[in-house]
């Protein structure tokens, strides 16, 4: 936003004055006080998420939520101020993808565990498939290109060189992963597929968006894959994604 010149240093002014009064008239509410900083490092433990978004020296917009659990795991609104969750930083994915992953997992509470078998579609460089394997899961991933060669060799990933859609898993796997660069309506297609086969539990996949009219297109994925009868759908706009959504979905009873 074409913000006024000095309204961020006026913005850290207006969270310490908020803050001591808090501290000065509000003493039980300020022990309970938790920094943003801890509010992404432990979503759990925020009660009360207040954001207030300056708009000019003598004017802002404030929001008061309460974040809640929701009963398959993760959070209806952001726990994390400004809608950013902290992601470590890692230099050994092969790309910076993998921070969109994190995020969805965080949203989800859930993320593949130990022995959990991953099909990661559109795999390549391999950020998503990296993430999967350092939570001790297996990965299949498939590609058109070659994966990066820092994921050569390791033992629970196998690399399948040949079309995201066209690929069948031999046994169900936990979770389908797919960041392939397709036309929307492509990507709910591949999504529809899997999940009526039952050939995954868990989806985590980007749906990518050209231009305009992503309003009514959206609309219709949603309509599409709540179609499909899980219990779990979401489709988000990360703090992470680029011109894309991210697409959320677990089985079980809705609720
Ligand atoms: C955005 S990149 C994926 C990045 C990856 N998630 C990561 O973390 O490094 C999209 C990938 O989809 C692949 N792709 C596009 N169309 C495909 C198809 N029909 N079959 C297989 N892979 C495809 C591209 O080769 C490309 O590697």
């Amino acid at each position: 936003v074409g913000a006024e010149p000095g309204l961020g240093s006026r913005a850290g002014l207006v969270a310490r004055e908020a803050l001591s009064r808090l501290r000065e008239r509000r003493r039980r509410a300020h022990r309970r006080y938790v920094t943003p900083e801890d509010a992404a490092a432990s979503p759990g433990e925020v009660g009360l998420l207040v954001q207030v978004l300056m708009v000019a020296r003598d004017r802002a917009w404030i929001s008061v939520a309460a974040p809640r659990p929701l009963p398959h795991g993760g959070f209806d609104l952001s726990p994390w101020p400004g809608g950013a969750p902290a992601i470590a930083r890692d230099r050994a994915p092969p790309s910076r993808a993998y921070r969109k992953l994190e995020e969805a997992f965080l949203w989800m509470g859930q993320a593949p565990g130990p022995g959990e078998l991953c099909v990661d579609l559109g795999a390549a460089p391999g950020g998503w498939s990296a993430a999967a394997l350092a939570r001790g899961a297996r990965v299949v991933a498939v590609d058109r290109a070659p994966l990066a060669p820092s994921l050569a060799g390791h033992p629970h990933l196998t690399l399948v060189r040949g079309s995201a859609f066209a690929f069948e898993p031999p046994r169900p796997a936990d979770w389908l992963l797919t960041d392939v660069i397709c036309e929307p309506e492509r990507t709910v297609a591949l999504i529809q597929r899997w999940v009526t086969r039952r050939w995954c539990r868990k989806v985590v996949a980007s749906i990518k968006l050209k231009g305009r009219g992503g309003d009514r297109l959206l609309g219709e994925a949603r309509a599409a894959l709540e179609a499909c009868g899980w219990g779990h759908v979401r489709i988000k706009h990360l703090h992470h994604n680029k011109n894309e959504v991210t697409v959320m979905m677990m089985a079980g009873e809705r609720g």
